[in-house]
């Protein structure tokens, strides 16, 4: 049996306009971030995870993008990204497993299948969602879904009966600040809130209908660089997004306080604690203030390479809460 390590990184992500709504075939931009997950894997005599007994149970992700391999594996992850923050942790940590996975088995995935194991993985442990953040993770650089004529398409997924057309775009020469509250808020109780009031009422989708449109106009403003105006409408989103229930006043807090120098702020993720983001011309001013209000801020660079092998190995700590 050989024991040498496999590695794998990917990115994480955050949503510029979309989230939530994308869940219902809405379009969504989203850009990858240069906080990275990477993971090694080996073969062993046991299954484990940076250093301990691996309990499958409580690890989801792992338990799915295992199911076809039948021999154990020791797992080391080293994280920079904020988990259960909307940064995409869990589809960043999926996609590297994946590809850690395959690249053991002597296999070489497209992004394809890369997006389908991470996607498949994030279903099996949050229950819904759209293919967003696995392709953002897997993918890198910015994507766009559902946004028409964006001339480079890159797959398209489906399910049930909702359908996510993801594309390519370029990457803004913009300048976004993220804003971390510190409370932990896993995705699937946030979508759930949403998936119920909508079955309740005519109002929630309303909103999400709404949401389609700011995210369709403020793509455009992406691509003429008109930041006054992607900034208005990131607050609105913040504002349609409150709406629905999955903002919180320490998320509105640090919204509130980076308006002042910024163009725009909203939650980024899935909300009910975790981050959000600003775009702005400032981002020391921005950083400044998120902190005075006692956020983490993260001065962020996009547009980072998606999935992708890597030759040195994981050093199994989770670096949870990043830099700056
Ligand atoms: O909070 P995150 O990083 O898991 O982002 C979730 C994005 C949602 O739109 C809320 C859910 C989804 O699956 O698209």
């Amino acid at each position: 049996m050989s024991n040498r390590w496999y590695s794998a990184s990917a990115p994480g992500k955050f949503v510029v306009l979309g989230e939530h709504s994308v869940v219902y075939g809405k379009p969504a931009v989203v850009l990858a971030t240069d906080l990275r997950i990477k993971c090694s894997v080996r073969r062993s005599y046991m299954n484990s995870l940076n250093g301990e007994k691996l309990d499958l149970y409580r690890q989801p992700h792992i338990k799915y993008l295992t199911r076809d391999v039948h021999y154990c594996l020791d797992f080391l992850t080293t994280s920079q990204v904020p988990s259960g923050s909307g940064m995409g942790s869990s589809a960043a940590l999926s996609a590297a497993i994946a590809l850690a996975i395959s690249t053991e088995k002597g296999e070489e995935p497209s992004e394809r299948q890369l997006v389908d194991e991470s996607y498949g993985a994030e279903l099996y442990a949050q229950g819904n969602g759209s293919p967003m953040d696995a392709s953002a993770c897997v993918h890198g650089g910015g994507i766009a879904i559902n946004i028409p004529n964006t001339n480079n398409e890159l797959w398209t997924i489906k399910r049930n009966d909702r359908t996510w057309r993801v594309s390519d775009i370029k990457v803004p020469d913009l300048s976004f600040v993220i804003g971390n509250t510190g409370i932990k808020a896993p995705t699937g109780p946030q979508v759930e809130k949403i998936r119920r009031f909508k079955e309740k009422s005519g109002f929630a989708s309303e909103i999400i209908d709404e949401m389609g449109k700011v995210t369709l106009e403020g793509y455009s403003a992406l691509r003429k660089n008109d930041k006054e105006k992607l900034g208005r409408l990131m607050t609105q989103d913040h504002k349609l997004l409150s709406i629905l229930g999955v903002s919180c006043n320490e998320l509105n807090k640090l919204v509130n306080a980076s308006l002042p120098y910024s163009y725009g702020a909203k939650l980024t993720g899935s909300g009910g604690g975790g981050c959000m983001v600003a775009l702005t011309d400032r981002p020391d001013k921005v950083a400044e203030a998120i902190a005075s209000r006692g956020g983490t801020p993260i001065v962020i660079n996009s547009g980072s390479e998606g999935a992708r092998i890597e030759k040195s190995i994981a050093d199994g700590k989770r670096m949870d809460i990043p830099l700056q």
